[in-house]
């Protein structure tokens, strides 16, 4: 039996990552990890996963996933595009919503969190958020009651009061 399943994994890609000249291996690179590796490890674990009396999925996101939050100029990340990471984090959030859905009658919460900018390997440790702030969210996503929310994006750095981002 698993009570909790978090797909934490990830990588950037490289820093530059321009829709027009990113290489597809670069793209494939990005999404093998960020995507297909969840969908691999999250189908192999769903049996055991089912076993337990409230399962929870939590896929670690990122804002820079959230298709809405781009296409607003006055975003504070409006400028960060890339053609690899983001979209993978979109893709990541839209497989989320999906198993959500498939999952919605039964006890399982599949949700999807941004841990925030957090200073860690990642980014060479440029983010201003600590690793116990953005471990105690995704925390609080793996251990939702049985009336919590499940198909949710949690982001408290783009709405502290919320806790929720647009997808
Ligand atoms: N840091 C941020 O500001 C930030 C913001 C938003 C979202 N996120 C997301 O938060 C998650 C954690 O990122 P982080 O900041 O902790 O990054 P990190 O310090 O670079 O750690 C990433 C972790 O993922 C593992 N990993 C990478 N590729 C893997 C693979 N193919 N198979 C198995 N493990 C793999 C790495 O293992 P190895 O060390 O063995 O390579 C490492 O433990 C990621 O999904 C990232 O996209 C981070």
């Amino acid at each position: 039996m698993l009570d909790v399943l978090i797909n934490n994994a990830g990588i950037l890609g490289g820093m530059s990552q321009p829709a027009s000249s990113t290489s597809v291996s670069t793209i494939k690179e990005v999404f093998d990890t960020n995507v297909f590796g969840v969908i691999e490890v999250t189908q192999a674990f769903l049996d055991l996963l089912r076993q337990s009396p409230a399962p929870r999925i939590v896929n670690v996101t990122s804002g820079l996933g959230s298709l809405t939050l781009h296409n607003d100029p006055t975003w504070k990340y409006y400028h960060v595009k890339g053609a690899a990471y983001q979209p993978s984090k979109a893709a990541l959030n839209a497989y989320t919503i999906m198993l959500a859905y498939e999952l919605r009658d039964t006890p399982f919460k599949v949700n999807a969190v941004d841990p925030g900018y957090t200073a860690t390997d990642f980014n060479h440790h440029s983010g201003p958020g600590t690793v116990q702030d953005a471990a105690a969210r995704v925390v609080k996503a793996a251990l939702l009651g049985p009336n919590g929310p499940t198909s949710q994006f949690f982001s408290d750095d783009y709405d502290p009061e919320t806790g929720i981002s647009p997808w």
